[in-house]
């Protein structure tokens, strides 16, 4: 019986040992180079334990691992693909994005997650077009302008934090006060909820979303496991939505039922609710049943406060930052906000929109930080990379590595270097296209992109027409979160002193 068992135990081994050898042999099959890897894990291990955060890793492909701008790599047994070449780049995300229009879902089976399953980021194929079809208008100039007031009440709240702020202290945590003003617009903008984050240290709002965000080894696993098998989530619940969720789904739900009784706010929940009554009014198909039911509203809701909330803190506060390492951009950023004041009042949607040198800031903010550090495609049907002998098969996972593009010496002289002006209009031709991509790319990038930009704008404008920025005392250097996912700063102390009027 022993001998059985051992022989059986012998066999399992042998076979998951030559599996995983002819799984992991996949890119070196092809001619495409890939760091070494470990029976089962792949590159599992460095892409977790590397520090501060996974795109360590991708530049070691994209330094180490690329030729002719390919590389590759195994999360677990999943091959995975990097593409560094901007012209190849190009190809994938737009020309032929047919090929490449899905990401991998991260699903769940808990009968109370369909509310973050049927999120626009987790759906694919037709499903995804329709939804991204649906909320696009949301996201038009028109509805952001409408926007507007909610927007600059929660940066006039940033700026009474702050005042008050520095009178008590030496310096101030910016990213912790960005984060109260990117929750508090959110939770505005996306719920029409009022969580007055400034005033209430222990508010539940921000308290509630980064369990999202935890990137410790186990989660990691957890979603790289449902990557690597998706099928998986089809027997066990796995719980890689935090319990947090729930609080969300029931604020949402409360909500709704009160914009169905009255009060309108122009938001983008009144916008969704829209788009679901437009929705109601086209003749039903087979082929497309509606889409947007409650659940799935209050999926978008809910994304937009994870997705929004840490990638615009952390802008607006790497962007204050930088400004405050370099105080001659500093002055000359004041002096353009200064001069749309003078001219218009206050800061107004349309003057924010036309300030060249703060559009400039914010965009070497984003190359040299770009809070997703890469872009991630799923091929779902063949695709031979043109140029190549290489064929990328249906199911295999696409990586863009941003963090390297954006600081390869290739397309940014002194890439180290932050010098706003590359993004001035007249050396915007130089800059090489599909080599900045902080929102990604295609008809898939971030459909919030102006909003994001919006709010940036607004509070680091609000920022710098209140307070010259000083870095402080022991605070010099920018010190990244370990995280897989976003790049976040662990904090951002400035010294804020209030400006003098003339
Ligand atoms: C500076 C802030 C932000 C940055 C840098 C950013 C970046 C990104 C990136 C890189 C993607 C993936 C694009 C791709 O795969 O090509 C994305 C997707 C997305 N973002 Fe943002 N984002 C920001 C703020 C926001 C905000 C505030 C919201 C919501 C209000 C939002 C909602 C979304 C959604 C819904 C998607 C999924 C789009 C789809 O799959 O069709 N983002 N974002």
């Amino acid at each position: 019986m022993v001998l059985i068992t051992l022989a059986l135990v012998a066999l399992l081994v042998t076979s998951l040992w030559l599996y995983s050898k002819h799984r992991l042999s996949y890119w070196a099959k092809r001619g495409i180079l890939s760091p070494p890897t470990l029976p089962l894990l792949g590159n599992f291990v460095d892409i977790v334990m590397g520090k501060p955060g996974r795109w360590t890793f991708d530049e070691k492909v994209y330094r180490n691992y690329t030729k002719e701008g390919l590389g590759g790599a195994y999360v677990l047994l999943s091959p995975v693909l990097y593409i560094s070449d901007p012209e190849m780049i190009k190809q994938i995300l737009v020309k032929d994005f047919d090929h490449f229009s899905d990401r991998q879902t991260f699903t769940s089976l808990h009968k109370n997650d369909r509310t973050l399953n049927e999120s626009l980021f987790n759906k694919n194929g037709e499903k995804w077009k329709r939804l991204r079809n649906l909320m696009t208008p949301a996201f038009t100039s028109g509805k952001l302008k409408n926007m507007f007031h909610l927007v600059t009440e929660k940066a006039d709240a940033l700026k009474a934090f702050c005042l008050k702020e520095a009178t008590k202290n030496s310096y101030i945590n910016v990213k912790k006060a960005c984060g109260r003003f990117t929750i508090d617009t959110i939770a505005s903008c996306a719920f029409g909820i009022e969580c007055n984050s400034f005033e209430d240290e222990d508010a539940v709002f921000p308290a509630k979303v980064p369990p999202f965000f935890a990137a410790g080894p186990l989660r990691v696993l957890k979603f790289m496991v449902v990557a690597a098998f998706p099928f998986i989530t089809g027997f066990i619940d796995l719980g890689v939505f935090p319990e947090e969720k729930f609080f969300f789904q029931q604020v949402a739900e409360e909500t709704i039922a009160a914009r169905r009784r009255g009060a309108k706010r122009g938001d983008f929940l009144d916008l969704l609710l829209e788009a679901q009554a437009s929705e109601k009014n086209f003749p039903d198909d087979q082929t497309k049943a509606k889409i947007l039911d409650d659940a799935t509203i209050i999926s978008q809701s809910i994304l937009f406060i994870v997705v929004g909330y840490d990638t615009t803190a952390t802008t607006i506060a790497i962007a204050s930052y930088l400004s405050s390492k370099n105080p001659e951009a500093q002055q000359r950023l004041r002096q353009e906000l200064q001069e749309i004041v003078r001219k218009e009042g206050t800061i107004t949607y349309q003057g924010v929109m036309d300030a060249k040198y703060l559009d400039a800031c914010i965009m070497e903010t984003l190359r040299l930080y770009p809070p997703a550090p890469n872009l991630e495609r799923v091929c779902s049907k063949d695709y031979k990379v043109p140029g190549t002998n290489i064929t990328v098969r249906k199911g295999d996972i696409i990586e863009v590595p941003l963090w390297s593009i954006h600081r390869d010496e290739k397309y940014w002289p002194e890439p180290e270097v932050y010098n706003p002006d590359r993004f001035m209009p007249e050396n915007k031709a130089d800059i090489e296209p599909c080599t900045h991509m902080p929102f990604g790319g295609g008809p898939r990038n971030c459909i919030a992109m102006r909003f994001a930009l919006l709010e940036a704008k607004v509070a680091l404008s609000t920022l710098l027409l209140t307070f010259d920025m000083k870095t402080a005392p022991g605070f010099h250097d920018l010190d990244l979160a370990n995280s897989s996912f976003l790049i976040m700063p662990t904090s951002v102390n400035l010294v804020l002193e209030p400006l003098t009027e003339d």
